[in-house]
């Protein structure tokens, strides 16, 4: 190991990004409007006038001329609704606007945004141009690898640098791609133009710099180079480390391109992507050697960031994979000092140090939002990850399952050294750790923290009691009916986002986006079983009704691959919900088990939509009933309906089963 480290430089600044709705991606908004307007609220500003029903709310239908009893049912925890009378027709607040004021998809979108406050990014789809510039852009980078790979085997000094300092084996060495490059300003210039390449292909790919007279050089000079990836194993750029102690800076990263954005990638996350969702749990680290290091060592679910703060981009990507997520950070960045920085939100606002502090806020928010599960581990001083698994392989797992909550980390740092007899200091560490318990949303967890506080402190646990008029400050905007519930149900736990629906539609979907070619073979499955083809109506949310329309039209031409097709064709802000959907399985080269996984879940969508429809519908033909509305007959009508659906539905899944 070399012996320099420079200060700070060195370290993984952790975020000090502020909670903005305008700084999450354009995957996000659509999600973050649904959030954001409750469909109770939408539709009653639409003078549709509802009373609750149970869990859900009825009215009269604003789309079509009306009998005496409402057919018009509003589920606020899907985020949806649906007529049961003329227009037999359902959906989510888009679908809604679109149908109340004639509009298409985008333009609900648009009013949807503004109405919510999120700022939606209207960066257009890729046009082909763009696609085939960064694909040139990639091959090069490709060509670098292997240039980079071929002078590390003719640098034996360096080779054994990595093989005896790091104790890395040539194995991993070829795994991650390892490389080098010499000294000169002008090797990689030559080599790669005399390839056919231009100069600025080469600046536009970060190999070279630009000095201030025009002239163009390495960038990359006597370092070792370390390629980085996309989490599909897309070239992306370099992470380059010094040889030389005394050279600065001690890692050197391709500057940002359109193929390479630090805040957006994860270092090794092509490789552990897998292992990730089979731990069901993610492992952060800060350096590079030490992720390349610990999958040497059979811990494949760690990943780094590239020295900049750890964006919610970058936790959200992780969150395709799972919502379990370990910080493995090293005492400069995650110990008294830094989390001392990171609650003092003064010196956050103005001072730029306090980038390298561990921004506790800023974790719990990303943490509430993303609803993942973060906890820290901390490191012993002084050694890394790398140093850790040479010692003690066993070690490391000790260390990440002892990783506690952020909030147990923050409590359990601050009492590090503290006289605890004094009650002076006791009182001074609760005024620092309960507004964060206060601000978090899940009451049985404020409860959980605030006992562990007392316990910490040794204080009466009702000392430390919520104040009354405190409430979690980042919670999503009350809307006045929320409000009026608010003294039932305090907490709008039930995010439209999580309902089982939602999760199944987007699982059909994901598999759709990977394999269109499985609609026909579902299609046939479906009218064999009597059961009728998928349509866009099957699914509650406007998006993706949208997403299976175009998947559908990709199948109608053949122009194209029908994947290409989608890609080329996705509207603008659903390129997020595409890419999040698309990497969201693993494909599997076995067809047979995606088309049943499809199969289960298409019958399982239909189930939950049947069965939701059916309590509502008998609920209807009740009221009806009562009211001598001749309505109730075809209520009747449409409950047998239904139940003979079921039956087919279970016939249907029986035979799926068998089958296994
Ligand atoms: P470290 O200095 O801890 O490096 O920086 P390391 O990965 O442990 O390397 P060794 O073990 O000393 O060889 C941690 C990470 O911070 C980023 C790099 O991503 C590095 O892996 N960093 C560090 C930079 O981006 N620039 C720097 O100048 C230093
Ligand atoms: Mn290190």
């Amino acid at each position: 190991m070399l012996p320099v480290r420079l200060g700070g430089a060195g370290r993984l600044y952790l975020p000090n990004c502020c909670y903005s709705v305008y700084n999450t991606p354009a995957m996000s908004s659509i999600d973050e409007i649904k959030t954001r307007i409750d469909i109770v609220d939408l539709v009653s500003e639409a003078g549709v006038k509802l009373r609750r029903s149970g869990r859900n709310y009825i009215g009269f239908c604003p789309f079509h001329a009306n009998t005496r009893t409402p057919a018009f049912v509003v589920w606020p925890e899907t985020g949806t609704w649906r007529c049961f009378g003329e227009c037999n027709e359902g959906g989510d607040i888009f679908k809604f606007v679109m149908k109340k004021e004639g509009v298409d998809f985008r333009e609900a979108l648009q009013r949807l945004a503004l109405k919510a406050g999120v700022e939606l990014e209207t960066f257009a789809p890729q046009r082909p141009e763009e696609k085939e510039a960064h694909e040139r852009l990639r091959t090069l980078l490709e060509d670098a690898v292997l240039y980079y790979r071929g002078h590390l085997l003719n640098a034996p000094q360096v080779l054994t640098y990595l093989r005896q300092k790091r104790a890395l084996s040539d194995q991993t060495i070829e795994t991650f791609g390892l490389g080098y490059a010499p000294p000169g300003w002008d090797n990689a210039l030559k080599h790669f133009t005399a390839r056919g390449y231009s100069e600025q292909e080469l600046l536009d790919a970060g190999l070279l710099t630009e000095r201030d007279d025009g002239q163009h050089f390495d960038r990359f000079r006597h370092r070792i180079m370390i390629p980085i990836r996309d989490e599909n194993g897309k070239m992306a750029g370099f992470g380059a480390r010094i040889v030389n102690p005394d050279d600065v800076p001690k890692f050197l990263n391709s500057p940002e391109t359109p193929v390479f954005s630090k805040g957006r990638l994860l270092y090794g996350l092509d490789r552990a992507r897998k292992p990730i969702r089979l731990a069901d749990q993610a492992v952060i680290v800060e350096g590079y050697l030490d992720v390349i290091a610990l999958h040497q060592a059979g811990y494949e679910n760690v990943v780094s960031p590239m020295g900049t703060a750890l964006t919610e981009d970058q936790l959200r990507l992780l969150k395709r994979f799972t919502r379990r997520i370990v910080l493995a950070l090293d005492p400069d960045t995650a110990g008294q000092k830094a989390v001392l920085r990171g609650l003092d939100a003064a010196r956050q606002a103005m001072d730029r140090e306090t980038e390298t502090a561990f921004d506790v806020r800023g974790y719990l928010r990303h943490e509430a939002r993303l609803q993942a599960d973060l906890r820290v581990a901390s490191l012993p001083d002084g050694l890394d990850p790398d140093e850790i698994v040479a010692r003690d392989r066993q070690e490391w797992q000790r260390l990440i399952e002892s990783a506690k909550p952020i909030v147990t980390h923050v409590m359990e740092t601050l009492i590090i050294g503290q006289d605890l007899n004094d009650p002076k200091v006791k009182g001074r560490i609760a005024a620092q750790v309960l507004p964060l318990i206060e601000d978090l949303p899940d009451p049985l967890e404020r409860d959980t923290y605030r006992q562990q506080l007392a316990r910490l402190l040794r204080v009466d646990e009702r000392l430390l009691a919520a104040p009354p008029a405190a409430g979690p400050r980042f919670r999503r905007p009350r809307t006045s009916r929320q409000q009026e519930q608010a003294q039932v149900q305090p907490e709008p736990q039930n995010l439209p986002l999580s309902s089982p629906a939602h999760k199944v539609e987007a699982a059909c979907l994901s598999i759709l986006l990977n394999r269109p070619d499985l609609l026909f073979r579902l299609d046939r499955f479906l009218q064999e079983a009597g059961l009728g083809v998928l349509r866009s109506e099957d699914f509650g949310y406007t998006d993706h009704q949208v997403l299976l329309r175009l998947i559908r039209q990709s199948l109608e031409q053949d122009d194209i691959e029908p994947a290409e097709y989608v890609s080329a064709n996705l509207p603008e802000n659903l390129t997020g919900l595409w890419e999040e959907l698309r990497t969201q399985i693993e494909l599997d080269p076995v067809d047979d088990r995606l088309l049943e996984e499809l199969q289960r879940n298409v019958i399982l969508l239909r189930r939950l939509s049947l069965n939701e429809s059916l309590t509502q519908l008998r609920f209807l033909q009740e009221e009806a009933q009562q009211q001598g509305d001749l309505r109730a007959a075809s209520y009747a009508e449409l409950v047998l309906q239904h139940t003979r659906f079921l039956r087919n539905l279970d016939q249907a899944g029986r035979r799926l089963s068998d089958r296994r």
